[in-house]
């Protein structure tokens, strides 16, 4: 059931004003907003049900034990996981890639080896990999997106060599807002023997993934973009690709046994988990998902799609504004610059004004914002609670901005 009415009602910030205007948060990109189950959640593991887990052998231990346990197979069912045991928690998306980095990818590597990725990636999926450019030798093929932003996913398979040692692809830019069809990028890779690494933090938030159909080998996903905490997060590895893995991070909950002489570890996921997680992170993330499985996937995408149409009718009609990037198959993220000087950071300032947050800046995609010859540019990134009206609003205040700057 998706009553726009009652979704809003369920997300109390969004009944705040911000400089005396009603909010319209467009900086969904960034992070979204959370729903009241998951901040009540949060606040009754605190209040409640708080110890550390796998540690103890006492009840509140158990209990917080057996609700962050109970997460991982709400990730595997909302990505369509094979197997549960195949979700790492984590941080995010960027703790995840280091993770594959650090422990697949590091050990594997030689000199020359070389790693194909696409022009659209952010930083998260870009900076893991310079790691090992700089430390190890490891060669860097770029991919270029078409000219409208779209990636062909023949391209990215036509960059693979026979040095080609891992696929990392996004399956939607942050800033142009463009679909990738991973599908056929695994597909194609699979058949020449090389891994891929999907970037799922925006995708898996606007669209029913079902890694099964997929075909990759490591998809990460980060929770605050989920409706959840910041601070949660997971990777999905393939059990062959941990089989392949050793660590990242060393410390307590990932080991069998230590000894003075040595270390075994426990099995995965553990293996890659060190230290005290998230836990109420986790606990608080798993709210978000069965929040949006019991709305269902599809409609939010319905949604979604909608609010994409609406927005881009509505900003084409606007023609002094820049907006970049015009894939077929895209989500509901536009960047955009105003025609004249304006910089992308006084437009925010005056939309913020008007009560509305958009992000401005390079969107953490430097590489991308280059091949656009872009300084800097806005975003207003949507999400499953925004309006028609709030499109309207946005464009309202472009015209401001426009009369006000033009
Ligand atoms: N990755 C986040 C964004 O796109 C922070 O804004």
């Amino acid at each position: 059931m998706f009553d726009l009415e009652t979704i809003r009602a369920d997300f109390p910030i969004l009944s705040r004003q911000v400089n005396g205007r009603p909010l319209v948060y467009l900086d969904n990109g960034a992070s979204a907003q959370k729903p009241r189950a998951v901040i009540e959640a949060v606040t009754r593991a605190y209040a409640e049900e708080y110890a550390n887990v796998h540690r103890g052998l006492h009840y509140l231990s158990n209990l917080a034990t057996d609700k962050y346990e109970a997460v991982r197979g709400t990730i595997a069912r909302f990505l369509k996981a094979p197997h549960e045991d195949e979700i790492v928690f984590t941080s995010g998306t960027t703790e995840g890639i280091n993770l594959v980095s650090y422990g697949w990818a590091a050990p594997r590597m030689a000199p020359g080896d070389e790693i194909v990725l696409s022009v659209l990636e952010h930083h998260a999926n870009i900076v893991p990999w310079h790691f090992l450019r700089e430390r190890q030798g490891v060669v860097l093929r770029w991919v270029e997106p078409e000219a409208d932003g779209s990636l062909d996913p023949e391209r990215v398979l036509a960059a693979v060599g026979p040095r080609t040692r891992l696929i990392a692809v996004t399956q939607m830019s942050n800033v142009l807002g463009t679909i990738v069809d991973v599908a056929a990028i695994c597909a194609g890779a699979r058949a020449r023997g090389v891994p891929v690494l999907v970037d799922g933090s925006q995708a898996a938030v606007h669209m029913p993934i079902d890694l099964g159909a997929i075909g990759c080998d490591f998809y990460a996903v980060t929770g605050h973009k989920l409706y959840g905490p910041s601070g949660s997060g997971a990777i999905w590895i393939a059990r062959d690709r941990q089989a392949e893995m050793r660590p990242f991070l060393g410390g307590g909950d990932m080991i069998r046994e230590v000894t003075r002489e040595g270390v075994s570890y426990a099995d995965p996921p553990m293996k890659f988990e060190a230290g005290t997680p998230g836990i109420v992170q986790q606990i608080g993330l798993g709210v978000a998902l069965d929040y949006l499985m019991a709305l269902g996937m599809e409609n939010v995408a319905r949604h979604e799609a909608a609010l994409r149409d609406y927005a881009q009718a509505r900003l084409a009609g606007l023609n002094w504004l820049n907006v970049q990037g015009s894939a077929p198959d895209r989500g509901a993220i536009f960047s955009f610059t105003l025609q004249g000087a304006a910089h992308a950071h006084d437009i925010s300032t005056v939309l913020d004004k008007r009560g509305i947050a958009v992000r401005a800046g390079t969107h953490c995609a430097m590489p991308l914002m280059q091949h656009l010859g872009m300084g800097a540019t806005c975003r207003a990134s949507f999400a499953l609670y925004n309006t028609p009206a709030e499109v309207d609003a946005l464009c309202d205040a472009l015209e401001f901005c426009h009369d006000l700057f033009g």
